[in-house]
C-alpha cells in the first residue's frame, strides 16, 4: 500500500505560521487516519517545524507535534505538489491591514490569500474543499469561490469559513478544548456535505454539541465580533482606570464587583497598558472598514472608539510616567519589563511595548528592554531607534541596574517572583515602578522604598 493510501484523506494547510502550525499539529495528534502537510513559502520557517526548535514559542506545542510528525504530520516547501494530493486545504496564510491604496490602515491586505487561491486553481486536479483559516473580511469566501470556480478545469472548490479563536500562550488547551467550533458553508447540498465531512474532522475530539455550522457569512462575520467584543472589554475596563486615577476608587475591585454579576462574567477585565497581538485591532479596524462600505458611519465610528481608547491609553501611561519623574526622562535609564504582547508568548505584534518605548525614546530615556522570550522581536521591532537608545538585556536584575524606573508591560510570572529589594538596592533614587498590568505586591513595594504607580489606583509615593 503506498503512503497515501493508507489515510482516509488528505488534509494540507497552506500557512504554518501562529494559527497554521499549532492547529494542524492538534488535528494530524487527534486524526491518525488522515494525512496532514503543512506547506510554507518561507523555507526556513519549514525547517524550523522539522526541528525540536520550533518557529514559535507556544507551551506544549513541541509535545503535540511529536506525536504525529513523520507519522501523519509533514512539514514541507513544495506547495504545488501538496495542492495537488490534498482533499480538504486550510488556508491559514498572513492577512495583515493594508498599507497602501485604498482602505490602507483599515482593510485586510488580501493579495497573500488571492496568490494561494490562483496557485490553488493551478495545482489542483480534481474537486477540494477550500477552509478560510486566516481572519478575511466577511464575503471573501464568496470572492475566493470566484476565482477558484472560474477554471476551465472542470474542477469545484467548495470553500468554506472556519474561523480560529486560539490565544497565544494557551493554543493547546484551546484546541484541545475548545469553547466551540465554527464552520460556515453555503446551504446548499455541496455545501452541506463539505461543511460535514469538516465536522467529522473535529468530531474526533470535541463533542457534537460544541461544534457549530452557520451561513459562511454569519460564520465569517462572528470571527470579527468575538475579537472586538473581547478588546471592547478591555478598552472599557481601560477608560474607567483612568477615572479610578481621578477619584478614590480602585479599577481592581470595580472589576471584581461587576466581573460577579455572571452577565457581565469576570474574565477579560483587567485593566492594562493596552490590548495588542494581531488580532484585535486588525479585526477591528476590518469591521469598522465593512461598516464604513455599507455606509454604516455611526457603527463604524462606535467599533473605532475601541482602537481609540487603547492608543489613548498607551498615551496616557507614557504621560504619566513622563509627569511624575518630574516631567523629564530625558537620559534616565528606565527598565521595561516584558516585551511580548502577553505572557507565555514570544509575540510582539502591536504589543503596547512597542508603542511605550518609542515614545519613551522620543522623551529621550534610555530605554532597557527585558523579556524572557521575546527580544529577538523586539529588536526587530524597535531596529529604526537605533542601539544608542535602546538596550536589550535578558537577565532582569542586570536590565535594572542604574535605572529610574521599571515599568512593568507583560504579565510574566517572572516579574512576580523577582528580589525587588535587590532590585531597589541597585537603582537610581528615588526608584519609580509603574506597574502597567497591576501584577505586582504594590504595599510591598512601597515598604522597600518604591515610588508605586499601579493603574487605576491612588499611587503610593514617598513625595
Ligand atoms: C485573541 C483572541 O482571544 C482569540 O480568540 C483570537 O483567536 C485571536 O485574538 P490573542 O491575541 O492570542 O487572542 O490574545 P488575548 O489573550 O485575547 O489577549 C489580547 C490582548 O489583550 C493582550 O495584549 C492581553 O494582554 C490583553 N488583555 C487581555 C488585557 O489587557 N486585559 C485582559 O483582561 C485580557
Ligand atoms: P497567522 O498568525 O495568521 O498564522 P503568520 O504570519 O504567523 O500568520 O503565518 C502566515 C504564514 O503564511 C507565514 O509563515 C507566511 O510565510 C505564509 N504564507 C504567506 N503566503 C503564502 C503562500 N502563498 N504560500 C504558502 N505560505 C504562505
Amino acid at each position: 500500500m503506498s503512503v497515501t493510501n493508507k489515510f482516509k484523506k488528505q488534509i494540507l494547510c497552506i500557512g504554518a505560521g501562529y494559527v497554521g502550525g499549532p492547529t494542524m499539529a492538534m488535528i494530524a495528534a487527534k486524526c491518525p487516519d488522515y494525512k496532514v502537510t503543512v506547506v510554507d513559502i518561507n523555507a526556513a520557517r519549514i525547517d524550523a517545524w522539522n526541528t525540536d526548535h520550533l518557529p514559535i514559542f507556544e507551551p506544549g506545542l513541541l509535545e503535540v507535534v511529536k506525536i504525529s510528525r513523520g507519522r501523519n504530520l509533514f512539514f514541507s516547501t513544495d506547495v504545488d505538489a501538496a495542492i495537488r494530493d490534498a482533499d480538504i486545504i486550510f488556508v491559514s496564510v498572513n492577512t495583515p491591514t493594508k498599507t497602501f491604496g485604498e482602505g490602507a490602515g483599515r482593510a485586510a491586505d488580501l493579495q497573500y490569500w488571492e496568490k494561494t487561491a490562483r496557485n490553488i486553481v493551478k495545482c489542483s486536479g480534481s474537486d477540494k474543499i477550500i477552509i478560510e483559516k486566516s481572519t478575511l473580511p466577511v464575503r471573501t469566501a464568496a470572492a475566493m469561490e470566484r476565482i477558484l470556480n472560474a477554471n476551465d478545469k472542470g474542477i469545484h472548490f467548495e470553500v468554506l469559513s472556519n474561523p480560529e479563536f486560539l490565544a497565544e500562550g494557551t493554543a493547546i488547551a484551546d484546541l484541545e478544548n475548545p469553547d466551540r467550533v465554527l464552520i460556515g458553508s453555503q446551504m446548499n447540498e455541496s455545501g452541506l456535505r463539505a461543511c460535514q465531512e469538516v465536522v467529522d474532522i473535529y468530531a474526533h475530539w470535541i463533542p457534537r454539541e460544541r461544534i457549530l455550522t452557520s451561513n459562511v457569512w454569519s460564520s465569517e462575520l462572528s470571527k470579527l465580533v468575538a475579537n472586538a467584543f473581547l478588546a471592547q472589554r478591555i478598552s472599557s475596563i481601560n477608560s474607567i482606570s483612568a477615572l479610578c486615577e481621578k477619584t478614590e476608587a480602585d479599577v481592581k475591585e470595580v472589576s471584581r464587583a461587576i466581573g460577579k454579576d455572571c452577565r457581565i462574567g469576570s474574565r477579560f477585565l483587567n485593566a492594562s497598558v493596552g490590548f495588542g497581538g494581531s488580532c484585535f485591532k486588525k479585526d477591528i479596524l476590518n469591521l469598522v472598514y465593512i461598516c464604513e462600505c455599507y455606509g454604516l458611519t455611526d457603527v463604524a465610528r462606535y467599533w473605532e472608539s475601541v482602537v481609540l481608547m487603547n492608543d489613548y491609553q498607551k498615551r496616557r501611561f507614557v504621560q504619566n510616567m513622563l509627569r511624575v519623574m518630574f516631567n523629564t526622562i530625558a537620559g534616565k535609564r528606565i527598565a521595561l519589563f516584558g516585551f511580548a504582547f502577553k505572557a507565555d508568548t514570544g509575540d510582539t505584534r502591536e504589543s503596547p511595548a512597542i508603542d511605550i518605548a518609542r515614545q519613551l525614546i522620543e522623551e529621550r530615556a534610555h530605554v532597557v528592554i527585558s523579556d524572557p522570550e521575546a527580544l529577538e522581536n523586539a529588536a526587530h521591532d524597535l531596529g529604526e531607534c537605533g542601539s544608542s537608545s535602546v538596550e536589550y538585556v535578558g537577565d532582569p536584575y542586570k536590565a535594572v541596574a542604574g535605572a529610574h524606573a521599571i515599568a512593568i508591560m507583560t504579565e510574566w510570572k517572572l516579574y512576580m517572583e523577582l528580589d525587588y529589594k535587590k532590585i531597589f538596592d541597585s537603582m537610581e533614587k528615588p526608584a519609580f515602578i509603574f506597574d502597567g498590568r497591576n501584577i505586582l505586591d504594590h504595599q510591598k513595594l512601597y515598604d522597600l522604598g518604591f515610588n508605586v504607580f499601579p493603574l487605576g489606583t491612588t499611587p503610593l509615593k514617598h513625595f
